[in-house]
């Protein structure tokens, strides 16, 4: 059986799919990068925002044309728009063979396969009798692009699922359900599988990564060090962590740990106290500035990237004003900008949602304009200076934080390198290699 994943939304949602591949494909499925060459397609969505849902839909309609061609093809759509819609979407979309929602998300193998159970069964019957009548065709190799967490220098591991915060504007504990924390030794053993897979990077998953406990009592200061004594791991990352749990162990844990990364995600949502209030993030401007400022004296050169919402339900011109000068003080490196999206079923979707469309483009175009100047600055800044990179390609990379490096001379992907950086584009840092790393 060849399978083809596609991905919406978060990298929750990415892992979900990549980390069903790799379980499939350890029972007997190839992966496929071809649509075309696949029996089955695994789609996980993503309904954080209204958009994003739309998008599921339409690429579930486009789909219907691929099942047409042959309808022994299996569908499965998974994640969050399969969660919150359910049996709506086989209503809508027939050709669907499969809904399975984000909540099932550890079992997603299980379920896929088991609901293919009987079709395999009766195809691998099938092709048996051909076999005899025809020569056997060239095998097809299994094509690495399709299941991308395998092989690649850098993976992400979900440590925990769901979400048990209460931000009123956010579908996520709606479709993911409350926070389940995998057990350390499980992730351990999964961080050790990684490396012999080829990983250097892991990036650590959770919609609230730093509120991870397992039930043995080990919490998220405590897993870093587990794993940055890990032989094999060179880089640790992790997102996101909430603003309300970064405590001075979290912190001291980063600059401790030899593989911890100098980057930290740290997603504010707004400058102004009252929204803050309203979205029930459960700190103010002046505690989330605290915190980003206590997390820069603690690891030093540490990086820090945000997320914010424009266009809150009553949010006033000055209210975003706040979070502009937030912004300006906060100096992130990069900032995701995104319009509030009204959501069923949330608190927030029981406000009025105010703000035209108009005003709210206004507000992101107004957001970018900033962020495109405090990137510019955070990438100028690092002209002239050595960075390590660790190479996803012979010629593209990350820096420690975060920042996206391409280079002239090839290198083998996986290799740490130092990098000299001669210019900046506008998301990359250009250089040449200066010297390998490795040990
Ligand atoms: N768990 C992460 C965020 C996950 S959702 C955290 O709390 O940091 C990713 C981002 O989508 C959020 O940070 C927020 O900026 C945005 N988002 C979530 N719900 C939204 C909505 N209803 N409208 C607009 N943006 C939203
Ligand atoms: Fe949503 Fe808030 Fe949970 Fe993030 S912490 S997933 S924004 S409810
Ligand atoms: Fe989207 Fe679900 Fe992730 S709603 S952001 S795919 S947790």
């Amino acid at each position: 059986m060849k399978l083809h994943v596609i991905t919406l939304g978060c990298q929750m949602s990415a892992a979900d799919g990549t980390e069903t591949a790799a379980a499939l494909c350890r029972r007997g499925w190839q992966a496929t990068a071809e649509l075309e060459q696949a029996d089955a397609i695994l789609l996980t969505t993503c309904s954080v925002r209204r958009h994003a849902e739309q998008r599921a839909l339409s690429l579930i309609g486009r789909l219907r044309e691929w099942k047409a061609q042959d309808p022994s093809r299996f569908l499965a759509v998974a994640g969050c728009v399969a969660e919150r819609l359910g049996e709506r979407l086989t209503r809508r979309f027939p050709h669907v063979d499969l809904v399975v929602g984000s909540k099932k998300a550890a079992s997603y193998a299980d379920i896929v396969s088991e609901a293919m159970g009987n079709r395999l069964e009766s195809l691998r019957a099938a092709q048996e009798k051909d076999a005899v009548a025809r020569p056997q065709p060239e095998p097809v190799p299994a094509d690495a692009a399709a299941a991308p967490s395998v092989g690649n220098p850098v993976q992400t591991l979900t440590i925990m699922r769901g979400c048990s915060c209460s931000c009123t504007y956010c579908i996520v504990p709606s479709v993911r359900g409350r926070e389940s924390c995998r057990p350390a030794d499980e992730i351990i053993h999964e961080a050790r599988t990684r490396f012999q897979d080829g990983a250097r990077e892991l990036i650590l998953l959770g919609q609230r990564v730093n509120a991870y406990r397992s039930a043995d009592g080990m919490d998220f200061p405590d897993l870093l060090r587990a794993l940055d004594a890990l032989p094999g791991l060179r880089r640790l990352r992790f997102m996101s962590p909430h603003p309300a749990l970064c405590d001075d162990r979290l912190a001291a844990a980063v600059r401790e740990c030899r593989t911890a990364c100098e980057w930290i995600h740290l997603p504010v949502q707004s400058g102004c106290d009252r929204i803050l209030g309203m979205m029930r993030r459960g700190y103010t401007r002046e505690q989330f500035l605290a915190t980003a400022a206590r997390l820069r004296a603690t690891i030093p050169g540490v990086v820090i990237s945000t997320d914010i919402i424009v266009g809150f339900p009553s949010e006033t011109e000055a209210d975003f004003a706040q979070t502009l000068t937030l912004l300006d003080e906060l100096r992130p490196a990069t900032v995701f900008c995104f319009k509030f999206s009204a959501r069923e079923g949330t608190p927030a979707a029981m406000l009025t949602d105010d703000a035209p469309p108009s005003l709210k483009e206004q507000r992101l175009a107004a957001a970018n304009a900033v962020v495109e100047r405090l990137t510019r600055q955070a990438l100028d800044s690092q002209v002239g200076s050595i960075v390590e990179v660790l190479a996803e390609t012979p010629t593209f990379g990350r820096t420690r934080t975060g920042f996206k490096a391409r280079w002239k001379s090839p290198v083998a992907a996986g290799d740490l390198v130092s990098m000299h950086v001669d210019a900046a584009t506008r998301r990359t840092l250009l250089g040449d290699i200066d010297e390998p790393h490795n040990p």
